[in-house]
């Protein structure tokens, strides 16, 4: 396939590539433009093609094959992009062809290895900017802080805080670098948000205005904190897992304090080999115990981390697929499903026996966020993903207890209009499931969201949320009965539905609000309701 898309991205280039493996080599980086390169590889490409460019979502873009291509290839593929995935940097208008230019050249150098980070620098970049003891004792704020909805500002390095009742704007908040994702102590009060540069901002709700009391950065590149939520263990302990260094960091949950550190192992589940790069994917607080679930992307496990234990150690390696991305528990808390996005499987692990039960066959590249719980008139309760890589529902029984012969089978598939779907959403009040379309190339799909009825077992409608932009990520109020979606865009809004007439209700607009992606109302994310 690789050929075939070389010899196609030569074509573009302008037909020079001979199809050997002789092209001149590159000009060489000046320390200023390496410098230039490592940060852009970093932001825009690590996250698919790896720290290392061992290779993940994205094959591996190792010096012998990069060299091979050449400089005039990997131009022409960084402009106009692959159709399996890989984005058209210039064409899209995101790097410029100087830019281009320079990573052409920079993946024909050997990767370079980014700095391990130790726990002695995690505790010198700790800042406590208001004691436990100076913050208030009862909420201070005007509106119900339980409904509170963060709402990451991609490219702003913020996150405003709003208030689902009132739609307002209680507080605009300086986070680290493009914050992946908001999680919520468990009593609600505090947000935890969490930068791709792996800096954790620590929220407090209860200021009258939202106020971010302490911050650190315990890893290079992150994707997930989680807080403690077991009874006895409320709001006490943070981890943060890191994509790079190959580390888990447990903090203090209210002072961010750094308490431990540790590393795991490394070797894949199936053949024991051992790689050089295994980042943590999702984490989640199991509700059958005091532990994290951690996801340990390229190995394959899902490790247990006692959190009740002094130290934090993992209790628990369970083997579950290669490639762990994203994923949340069942309507229960018992069974925890995560998408292996490469293997076209969702994999379900027991957390009360500690073991994996299942690996779900569905559609191309899944990719379910947390996932979406609710029940099926014929199959009981049901989880569902959405795919990246095509246009499709999969639909699969998750009630062990009340109907076994469905259990983790796939039982509807429902086709969408468009791949490259990244989010579904539901609520326990919700007669539908929402679902959107962010990375699809045709820009009308991008904009479209569709609506599944629950109760009728099949697509209800789908409908531009706006103009332009794109549609991404679904959250719910706290009480169930309004939508907010994310137009990602520089101007950016936020479009909030009636979930009962699907008719929009407000649009939320403003220059603060620039790249608007992830939302996370209060009570929705402390109590895991999707
Ligand atoms: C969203 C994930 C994603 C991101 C981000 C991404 N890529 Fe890719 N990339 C892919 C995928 C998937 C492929 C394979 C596509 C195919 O085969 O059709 C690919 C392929 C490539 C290839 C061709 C590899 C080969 O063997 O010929 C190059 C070169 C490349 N990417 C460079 C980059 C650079 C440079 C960046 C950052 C500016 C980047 N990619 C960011 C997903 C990504």
């Amino acid at each position: 396939m690789v050929g075939a898309i070389v010899a196609l991205a030569a074509v573009a280039a302008g037909g020079t590539w001979v199809g050997s493996g002789a092209t001149p080599a590159p000009q060489p980086l000046t320390d200023a433009e390496f410098q230039e390169a490592s940060g852009v590889y970093f932001q825009r490409c690590a996250g698919c093609h790896g720290t290392l460019r061992d290779g993940a979502t994205g094959p591996a873009l190792g010096p012998v094959t990069m060299r091979k291509r050449g400089t005039q290839v990997l131009e022409a593929i960084i402009h106009n992009g692959l159709p399996g995935g890989m984005p058209a940097w210039g064409k899209a208008g995101l790097l410029t062809p100087s830019q281009i230019n320079l990573m052409a050249r920079y993946l024909q150098m050997p990767a370079a290895e980014p700095p391990q980070l130790s726990l002695d620098e995690i505790r010198a970049s700790w800042r406590l900017i208001v004691p436990a003891a100076e913050r208030p004792t009862t909420p201070q704020g005007k509106g119900d802080w339980r409904n509170y909805t963060g709402v990451i500002l991609r490219d702003a390095g913020k996150v405003a805080i709003l208030d689902a009742d009132t739609k307002r704007r209680v507080a605009l908040v300086d986070t680290g670098y493009a914050v992946h994702i908001l999680r919520a102590s468990a009593s609600g009060r505090y947000f935890y948000a969490i930068g791709r540069d792996g800096k954790v901002t620590l929220i407090d709700l209860w200021f009258p205005t939202p106020t971010t009391v302490a911050e650190v950065k315990g890893c290079i590149d992150a994707r997930s904190v989680e807080s403690s939520k077991y009874a006895g263990f409320e709001d006490r302990f943070l981890i943060e897992g890191c994509y790079w260094p190959l580390q888990y960091v447990v903090f203090d949950g209210l002072t961010l304090e750094p308490m431990t550190m540790h590393d795991y192992p490394t070797a894949t589940f199936d053949e024991g080999k051992t790689l050089r790069e295994v980042r943590v994917a999702t984490i989640v607080a199991d509700p059958e115990g005091p532990r994290w679930v951690v996801a340990l992307k390229e190995s394959g496990y899902v490790a247990l981390v006692d959190y009740s234990a002094p130290d934090f150690p993992i209790t628990k390696m369970i083997p579950g697929q290669r490639f762990l991305h994203d994923g949340g528990l069942d309507h229960t808390g018992r069974y925890f499903s995560i998408a292996a996005n490469e293997r076209n499987q969702m994999v379900v692990v027991d957390l009360l026996k500690g073991e994996r039960v299942a690996r779900i066959r569905t559609g191309r590249t899944p990719h379910p966020g947390r996932g979406a719980n609710w029940k099926d008139p014929k199959y009981g309760w049901v989880m569902a993903t959405t795919h990246i890589g095509e246009g499709k529902l999969t639909i699969y029984g998750a009630d062990p207890a009340g109907r076994p012969r469905y259990a983790w089978k796939v039982v509807r598939q429902i086709r969408l209009p468009s791949p490259g779907t990244l989010f579904l959403k539901t609520h326990p009040r919700s007669p539908w499931v929402w679902t959107d379309a962010t990375l699809s190339t045709d820009p009308k799909a991008a904009r479209t969201v569709c609506v599944y009825s629950n109760a009728r077992g099949r697509l209800h409608r789908c409908f531009p949320i706006s103009t332009y932009g794109r549609a991404t990520h679904i959250e719910y109020n706290r009480q169930g009965t309004e939508v907010w979606i994310s137009n990602w865009d520089r101007r950016g809004e936020i479009v909030i539905y009636n979930d009962r007439t699907l008719k929009p209700i407000r649009r939320i607009r403003g220059s603060w609000l620039r790249t608007p992606t992830g939302k996370f109302n209060v009570t929705n994310t402390a109590r895991d309701i999707y």
